[in-house]
């Protein structure tokens, strides 16, 4: 086995196609391409679309990372793959694919799940970082604090009893008229808002980690619907703005009380809601007041991409996790 193996992975759970080289932990190519356009016709992601869109993008996708790498692909150690969690034929496109690949070149297969490749992108941003870290995982699907152990193993200190957080900021942004994809929508519409609607508590609980978001998203709706039915004049920038606050605040404050918690020095991010320049602000402002380092990834390594799931493979490589070529696509894969 390699010190530095050079490990293509391939991304393909949603609407993006996307395809990266790294060698070690440094990220050689990235490269991505999105049916996110097309999807928001439809106001949504349509699984039968994204998956034929990833079967027409997947070679050239490849085939472009691996030029922009300079690396040719018999230089490869092994490939890494979303196997899930996703839509199942958008999963199946990538699997497929990186399958021959990995048989066709003689290297190691790698599933990757998704999730652990939103944390393990924290490992591209800072090449030192190393566990015990405490993490704050906030994507479409899943929203949750976690102690990572060690690289493989992770601990989930609570998280969301309901939506997550990005689904929230997907459903509020379909109630104020905002196109799909409504997280970054919900965020512009923000900045030209005040935080001045009151909003109701998110934390479920005395003094744990657990939090709801359904209550707000609920919250918002009759909001906006009493309103309109009474005529009244409200602002959509000040509603998207409160709600933002609302959403995130809890998140910044779980993920520094869950740092400080276990004695560990640093806190790390993943997922697409970590986009959110309200939350990363909140996070380094927490981070700093409680003398905590802050490994945040750059913003388009925090919504999907391939990147994290080389990074990912990477961390299975060492751990010498690899993965038969009968491995099949999961549309969900429980947080552990
Ligand atoms: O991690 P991701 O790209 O895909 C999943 O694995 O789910 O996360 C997508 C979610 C969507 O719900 C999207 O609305 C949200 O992340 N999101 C954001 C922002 N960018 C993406 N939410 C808030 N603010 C953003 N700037
Ligand atoms: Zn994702």
């Amino acid at each position: 086995m390699k010190e530095e193996p050079i490990i293509l992975g391939i991304e393909s759970s949603c609407d993006e196609t996307a395809a990266a080289v790294i060698r070690g932990r440094t990220l050689l190519s990235d490269e991505i391409v999105s049916s996110a356009e097309e999807q928001a016709l439809y106001g949504g992601v349509v699984p039968e679309l994204a998956s034929r869109a990833h079967a027409v993008a997947v070679d050239a996708v490849v085939l472009r990372a691996l030029a922009r790498a300079g690396v040719k692909k018999e230089e490869l150690d092994a490939v890494a793959v979303t196997y899930g969690a996703g839509l199942l034929g958008a999963l199946l496109v990538g699997l497929s694919f990186a399958k021959g690949f990995a048989y066709g070149l003689g290297v190691p297969l790698i599933g990757v799940d998704h999730i652990r490749g939103h944390l393990a992108a924290a490992y591209l941003e800072d090449t030192t970082l190393r566990p015990p870290f405490v993490s704050l995982l906030a994507s479409g699907g899943h929203t949750a604090v976690l102690y990572a152990e060690s690289e493989t193993k992770f601990e989930v200190l609570g998280g969301t009893l309901d939506d997550a957080a990005g689904e929230a900021f997907d459903k509020v942004a379909r109630v104020l008229g905002l196109p799909y994809p409504g997280g970054p929508r919900v965020e512009a519409l923000a900045r030209e808002g005040d935080p001045v609607v009151p909003m109701p508590k998110m934390l479920k609980g005395v003094g744990g980690y657990d939090f709801s978001y359904s209550g707000l998203k609920t919250y918002i709706v009759n909001y906006v619907h009493t309103m309109e039915q009474r005529g009244a004049p409200w602002s959509r920038a000040d509603v998207a703005a409160s709600f933002q606050c609302a959403a995130l605040d809890i998140l910044a404050e779980k993920a520094v009380e869950g740092a400080l918690e276990k004695h560990v020095p640093v806190v790390t991010a993943g997922g697409g809601v970590v986009a959110n320049g309200y939350l990363r602000e909140k996070l380094q402002m927490g981070c700093e007041k409680a003398g905590l380092k802050l490994v945040l990834p750059e913003k388009k390594h925090c919504t999907d991409n391939a990147a994290m799931i080389a990074a990912e493979g990477l961390v299975q490589y060492r751990a010498g996790n690899f993965s038969p070529l009968s491995l099949n696509a999961e549309a969900s894969i429980p947080l552990r």
